[in-house]
């Protein structure tokens, strides 16, 4: 089975992706994270977007600062490049095909796995929120981590990096033409699970 969640920044993705993971037993893969890396490594080591996405080892993941909004902002710009998104295809299409022992399927969440990673999946979720919503909840994920943040500037920076996945010519952040969109504006985490739980036992009956 795979499972494949794509939406805007700050959705809920990533803690839906895990939970889903962690529930019916299957792999889990950030592809943000690779796309973060890739733009970290690149502005670190003064190599060219594409040298950091060829290059691009588990180390290179395990980087502090990946998650800051900065990283976001680098791996939107590196993620406009069809080089460096066809460097990082294959190691994602490998991972759904090939999860880890003992996963027998996976859940990949980004921008393009319903689209062009993996357009087979059995399940695929557009995971969406108001903007305000997503800015409220990333603004408390880094104060909650320590770092300074202002929420008009998270707002803002939120929206410029929609607006560049959205517009890119390659693998644009656009729903799947067989995604279900799920808005979590108004729910938790819990009842966003439940929600996904429920449309998958729908797709999957036993
Ligand atoms: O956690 P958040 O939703 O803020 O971002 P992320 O999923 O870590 O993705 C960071 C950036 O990587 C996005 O803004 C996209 O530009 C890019 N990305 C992409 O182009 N394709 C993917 N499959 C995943 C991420």
């Amino acid at each position: 089975m795979i499972i494949a969640i794509d939406g805007p920044a700050a959705a809920g993705k990533g803690t839906l992706a895990r939970s889903l993971a962690k529930r019916l037993g299957l792999a889990y893969l950030d592809t943000g994270l690779l796309y973060r890396a890739v733009g970290q490594k690149a502005q670190r080591q003064g190599l060219t977007p594409e040298e950091a996405a060829r290059s691009l080892t588990a180390a290179d993941l395990d980087q502090p600062g990946l998650r800051s909004e900065e990283a976001g902002q680098a791996a939107s710009k590196v993620a406009a490049i069809q080089e460096v998104r066809q460097a990082l295809l294959a190691f994602q299409r490998r991972f759904a095909a090939h999860p880890p022992p003992p996963a027998q399927g996976a859940v990949l969440d980004g921008r393009d796995i319903g689209t062009v990673v993996c357009p087979e999946a059995s399940v695929k979720l557009f995971v969406t929120a108001s903007a305000e919503a997503r800015a409220q909840r990333r603004h408390k994920e880094l104060r909650e981590r320590g770092e300074s943040s202002i929420y008009a500037r998270v707002l803002e920076e939120m929206r410029a990096r929609d607006a560049r996945d959205q517009e890119r010519a390659v693998a644009p952040l656009i729903p799947a033409a067989d995604a279900t969109v799920l808005d979590t504006t108004d729910l938790d985490a819990d009842q966003a699970l439940d929600v996904a739980l429920a449309l998958i036992a729908s797709k999957n009956p036993a």
